[in-house]
């Protein structure tokens, strides 16, 4: 697909997406919230094809957070049958398209089967060098934040690294997103205006871009549309603007 408005020169190189408004997007149609999640991934997969069409750098959605196992239990089950059938079902025309998968967060919680599933996708797909596309599941951000300063004050207590050797470029290294650059553009779908202990150090200088549209209603001109708008974002990094 062609888009005439897009300057590929200004295309964010890190996308991250907050998949919100599956529920909502059912109950208004008077279905089960399990529908929307089932939509939700047909979203899913036009958003990726896109990333890919348009050779995006890195793509990453937030798909479960440490939060929503206190959704009932029916809902959580429900979900990891996706899960494990997305990964099925996609792995081979992922691997195709040259993805790169890779999962963030505590992924060790899953069901065996699901954990031999993404230790199957990730592997299938780890000399891919297409998009990187990282599913952020049972995922949160302070969690993970944590979990970085753990490992690092284990190397400084095996006097693998010194108190002062500990910098911004060593906590990312420790980050589960050790590989991906930083995000410039986080998109949330479902008219909600907040992260949700979503990549908050990635973050850091990031654009947002909110939109009403529950996400199994998000198409990929929608998403286009974000990228023409950050396009025309000015992006200081702190830096007083240029005259
Ligand atoms: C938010 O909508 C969505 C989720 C908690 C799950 C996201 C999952 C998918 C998009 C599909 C599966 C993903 C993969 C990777 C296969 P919500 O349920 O919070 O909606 P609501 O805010 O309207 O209730």
């Amino acid at each position: 697909m062609n888009y005439p408005e897009l300057d590929r020169e200004r295309l964010p190189r890190h996308v991250a997406i907050i998949m919100d408004g599956n529920g909502r997007w059912a109950n208004a149609l008077g279905l089960l919230r399990s529908a929307g999640h089932t939509a939700g991934v047909k979203t899913l997969k036009k958003i990726l094809q896109t990333a890919v069409n348009l050779e995006l750098e890195a793509l990453t959605v937030y798909a479960f957070s440490t939060e929503n196992w206190k959704r009932p239990l029916a809902e959580v089950d429900f979900l990891m049958h996706l899960f494990s059938d997305y990964l099925e079902k996609e792995k081979l025309e992922m691997h195709a398209n040259n993805v790169r998968i890779k999962f963030l967060g505590r992924t060790e919680e899953f069901s065996p089967l699901i954990q031999s599933q993404i230790r199957d996708a990730e592997h299938l797909m780890r000399n891919n060098t297409g998009v990187r596309f990282d599913i952020a599941a049972n995922y949160g951000a302070q969690d993970e934040i944590v979990r970085a300063a753990r490992r690092i004050a284990a190397d400084v207590l095996d006097g693998r690294l010194a108190l002062d050797g500990i910098n911004e470029k060593v906590f990312e290294a420790a980050l589960d997103t050790c590989d991906s650059p930083p995000v410039d553009l986080v998109i949330r779908t479902g008219g909600d205006m907040r992260v949700s202990n979503f990549l908050l150090w990635q973050s850091a200088y990031a654009e947002f871009w909110f939109t009403q549209t529950n996400w199994p209603e998000f198409t990929p001109e929608e998403f286009v549309e974000a990228l023409v708008d950050f396009g025309k974002r000015e992006r200081r990094f702190g830096a007083i603007k240029s005259s």
